[in-house]
């Protein structure tokens, strides 16, 4: 199957992350579906991604952090494109809300309900899509975080972190043998779009490159990709017979 017969459902990508996979996937020739809660951010998705490539890429507002709203959004994608591979890059950039002691349930909840729970839902409703089909991916997107507190005030964004590499796990051992290539980029250092880089942080773009090889190659499963500095990126790239 060629790039262009692929359709690649990046959720998450109209966020940080997701926006440098979703353009560096179409400039590859693949055609890219983006949920959104908000259509603004689809719009301005458009019109970051190359011009020329606009065309293949659908959008779709939606919610993909509930079960009803999942499957509601699933049944509208599948009007428009057959999907045959999922980046899931799901969650936030960053959260600094304060030691535990300060905390409430609910700055809690909500922290696991943007990493986990919208992985969970959302994996639940279009694994289905992909999962017995040995050309198809399924690629998780998680933050080193999720194994070290980054630096004070950061431990609910911990707690996160880690659940979605344990829900990775999770998959990886109760699914030893499923036929879709199930992979996961973990990253641990800083990911920013070229106006907001920091020393030692990832170019967007650069790492939607690497994740986007590693779409396009389908050569391993049940791997973890650890993504420590820019320089792993070339790594990747390399590993992918790029
Ligand atoms: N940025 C970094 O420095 C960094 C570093 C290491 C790892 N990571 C990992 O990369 C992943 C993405 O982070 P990011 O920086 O790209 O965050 P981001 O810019 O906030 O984007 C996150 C995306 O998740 C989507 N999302 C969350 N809940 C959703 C739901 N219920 N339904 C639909 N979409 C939902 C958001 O969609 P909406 O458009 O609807 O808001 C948004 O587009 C996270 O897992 C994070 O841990 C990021």
């Amino acid at each position: 199957m060629s790039n262009s017969e692929r359709v690649v459902l990046v959720l998450g990508g109209a966020g940080t992350v997701g926006s440098g996979v979703v353009k560096a996937l179409l400039d590859k020739g693949f055609k890219v579906a983006v949920i959104s809660r908000e259509r603004s951010r689809l719009d301005r998705l458009c019109s970051f991604v190359s011009p020329n490539t606009k065309d293949n890429l659908t959008t779709i507002v939606g919610n993909v952090g509930s079960e009803d709203g999942a499957e509601q959004v699933k049944q509208e994608l599948l009007k428009a494109v057959k999907v045959t591979d999922v980046v899931s890059s799901l969650g936030f950039s960053w959260w600094q809300g304060g030691p535990p002691h300060t905390q409430s349930l609910k700055d809690l909840q909500w922290v696991i309900d943007c990493l986990l729970y919208s992985t969970f839902v959302s994996w639940k409703v279009f694994f289905p899509l992909v999962r017995d089909d040995s050309s198809c991916t399924y690629t998780f997107i998680t933050g080193g975080a999720g194994e070290k507190l980054l630096m004070p005030g950061t431990g609910f964004l911990t707690v996160g972190a880690a659940s979605s590499l344990a829900f990775c796990q999770v998959l990886r051992e109760e699914y030893p043998d499923v036929a879709c290539k199930l992979n996961q980029v973990r990253i641990d250092t800083g990911v920013a779009t070229a106006e907001r880089l920091a020393p030692g942080f990832l170019n967007h773009l650069e790492l939607g490159e690497a994740i986007a090889a590693v779409v396009q190659q389908r050569s391993t499963s049940h791997s973890v990709f650890n993504i420590n500095s820019p320089a792993d990126l070339k790594t990747v790239l390399l590993d992918q017979h790029i």
